[in-house]
């Protein structure tokens, strides 16, 4: 097989991802800073979901995830977890930007970079929201996805998270 016959390297599987000044890359010694940080902003620090849960959570092997430190310009910025593939496309598991990284376009740059990694394999990104959490609705409908559906109960008992979809590209014929 010559490099030219070399398939691709399949979706999120790369170590790190440079994207100018946002590095994608592996969480490694960050693990507790990041659990922390995660675990203290909402929804997870209103569901209680401690620190220690989270650090559980980033570092238990999962077939089919993928779990990445988000770094701008070196600093902590904040994690993404992905599970792909899903549907027809990836799923973001959870994406979570630190308050001071909040609302500067990096989620549009993360997502912008999903398309691109699957636009060979995959026609839509997927994702859940919170039904109370309305800053994240409005991120998510600025960035093109679609609420499908309300999944009652999912992850806390009365509380009703909200399935949503973005079409990348029209399924192929046949
Ligand atoms: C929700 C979240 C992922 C969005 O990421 P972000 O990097 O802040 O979003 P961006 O800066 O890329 O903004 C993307 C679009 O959403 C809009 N947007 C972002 N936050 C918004 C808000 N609070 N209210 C209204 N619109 C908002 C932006 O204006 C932008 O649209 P535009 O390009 O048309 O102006 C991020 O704020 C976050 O991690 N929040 C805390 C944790 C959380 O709720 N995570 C989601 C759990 S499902």
């Amino acid at each position: 097989m010559t490099a030219a016959d070399t398939p691709p390297l399949a979706a999120f599987t790369r170590e790190l991802y440079r994207l100018d000044d946002l590095e994608l890359g592996p969480i490694g010694a960050d693990v507790d800073a990041l659990a922390a940080g995660v675990a203290a902003i909402d929804p997870w620090a209103a569901n209680g979901i401690s620190a220690e849960a989270m650090r559980e959570r980033m570092v238990r092997p999962w077939p089919a995830t993928f779990r990445f430190a988000l770094r701008l310009d070196g600093r902590l910025a904040g994690y993404l977890a992905l599970r792909h593939p899903f549907m027809r496309g990836p799923y973001i598991e959870t994406i979570a930007l630190f308050p001071a990284a909040q609302r500067r376009g990096l989620a549009r740059r993360v997502v912008d970079w999903m398309a691109r990694e699957v636009a060979d394999e995959g026609a839509n990104i997927w994702l859940c929201v919170t039904d109370w959490n309305a800053a994240a609705r409005a991120a998510y409908a600025a960035l093109g996805f679609v609420e499908i559906g309300p999944a009652p109960d999912l992850v806390v008992p009365g509380q009703t998270e909200i399935f949503l979809r973005k079409i990348l590209a029209s399924p192929p014929l046949g």
